[in-house]
């Protein structure tokens, strides 16, 4: 299981004494990448761009953070992995790299459950982009279960049909925490019959993964998605990295989404013809977030090492900064090892505010089927007054929408917001227990 006790202790925002339960916004940094942020910056340069050793050294380390975060989710190779600033680039990537394939009378399904990351694009395809030129792409939205919190797959299923080229989901919903049955949706959309430029009769499958990716083992391969797009912010590295893990084929055939520099085959630039680099810088225009990119693949082995229990007494390490490839069996037990202690913590949390008189708790009651997040709303309190209230006892938690803005109207919530607490792996159940405990206080205060 995880120690939390050792871990608690490389990040310094929790040794400054603070109660961190906003982590589905964004997680905390360890000291470790600090350090080597450090270490980085003596032999800076350029990658791709440079004959300086500097240049070499962190090419050959930039280049090898994407096998790094192949081998994470168990992709092929670092052809598969797509580096930008965001999940929600990515998804727009997705978007604008697919969208000269519509046909006029195509549609996308997608879920009253999405990030805005994962709807709006879908929405500005359909209604301000395709529609200028005169090809019509509907975008469909699937219902959940209110009570539960889970994705209504009938709905889905009776909206996906031959003229479905993208089932856009969800993997894990920053609202109600419900973790989406992604194989179930993977059929779903291999069943529509939609036929895809390469003669593939099947709908392609985009999941977010942006609370997946941190909280639960993800196999590709596995799983079978076309697209898989997260942050590396809520995984304990800095803000700036996000990823699309995307099928070889797919991203061979795709338009670039950003044209310019380092995209183009070296020396293949005409005014006639512009031919484009090798996977997968073919979609790295421009300098990337170099120091981001090693910093987000080194966050990857640190929490795997974190999750087995290193560093050693001796301070030894198994995967950070060795340049090791991650076996798949010390991913899958590390990434089982923080579900269970968020399971853990989720149980507590749910245990203490299911007790609270008129608490409305969203999301699924079985931990089992949620992530280790709460969003909840007291009577008619506006959740930003419980969030002030939180802060005022030392608890940071979130307040707001949380960009899922068509699931909280769906609630017809007025304002359309809810106040969340979310969990890490740093987080013990001392910090469930006071942000819990703080609600109810809060609550009680409220109420007299
Ligand atoms: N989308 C992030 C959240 O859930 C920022 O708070």
């Amino acid at each position: 299981m995880i120690n939390t006790k050792k871990i608690r202790k490389f990040f310094p925002a929790i040794q400054a004494g603070r109660t961190i339960t906003n982590n589905a916004a964004s997680t905390q940094i360890p000291v470790q990448l600090l350090d080597l942020f450090k270490k980085l910056v003596v032999q800076y340069d350029n990658v791709h761009r440079g004959q300086s050793e500097a240049s070499l050294i962190t090419t050959e380390k930039f280049e090898a953070s994407y096998d790094t975060i192949a081998q994470f989710i168990g992709a092929p190779s670092r052809r598969n992995i797509i580096l930008f600033r965001n999940d929600t680039e990515a998804i727009n990537a997705v978007m604008y790299s697919l969208m000269t394939e519509f046909n006029d009378g195509d549609n996308v399904v997608t879920t009253f459950m999405e990030h805005n990351s994962n709807y709006v694009p879908w929405y500005g395809l359909s209604k301000e982009i395709l529609s200028k030129f005169g090809i019509n792409v509907e975008c469909r939205i699937a219902r959940f279960n209110k009570e539960t919190g889970e994705l209504d797959l009938d709905h889905l299923k009776s909206l996906v049909d031959e003229k479905t080229k993208l089932v856009c989901c969800t993997g894990a919903s920053n609202f109600l925490g419900t973790k989406t049955p992604i194989k179930k949706i993977r059929e779903i959309a291999n069943a529509s019959g939609y036929v895809q430029p390469d003669g593939q009769k099947k709908s392609y499958l985009l999941i977010d993964g942006a609370q997946v990716v941190p909280n639960i083992f993800v196999d590709v391969e596995d799983l079978d998605v076309d697209f898989l797009a997260w942050s590396f912010h809520k995984i304990v590295a800095p803000f700036g990295v996000g990823a699309l893990y995307a099928k070889e084929e797919l991203l061979s055939r795709m338009r670039p989404f950003l044209y310019g520099g380092d995209m183009i085959a070296e020396g293949k630039v005409s005014p006639e013809k512009v031919e484009y680099n090798v996977l997968p810088w073919k979609f790295t225009a421009g300098t990337p977030n170099i120091l981001g990119t090693i910093l987000s693949a080194e966050g990857l082995r640190l929490l795997v090492d974190f999750a087995l229990g290193y560093p050693s007494i001796f301070g030894k390490y198994k995967y950070f900064m060795t340049g090791k490839k991650f076996e798949r069996a010390d991913v899958e037990t590390a990434m089982k090892n923080i579900e269970g202690h968020e399971k853990m913590l989720i149980s507590e949390a749910l245990n203490i505010l299911s007790m609270i008189p008129e608490l409305d708790i969203y999301g699924p009651k079985d931990p089992g089927g949620r992530t280790s997040l709460v969003a909840f709303n007291y009577k008619h309190i506006s959740p930003f007054e419980i969030a002030e209230g939180l802060k005022k006892l030392g608890v940071e938690s979130r307040a707001g929408c949380h960009c899922a803005t068509l699931a909280h109207h769906y609630y017809q919530l007025d304002p359309p917001a809810s106040c969340r607490l979310s969990f890490y792996i740093y987080n013990n159940l001392r910090d469930v227990q006071k942000a819990c405990l703080a609600v109810k206080k809060i609550c009680s205060i409220i109420s007299k």
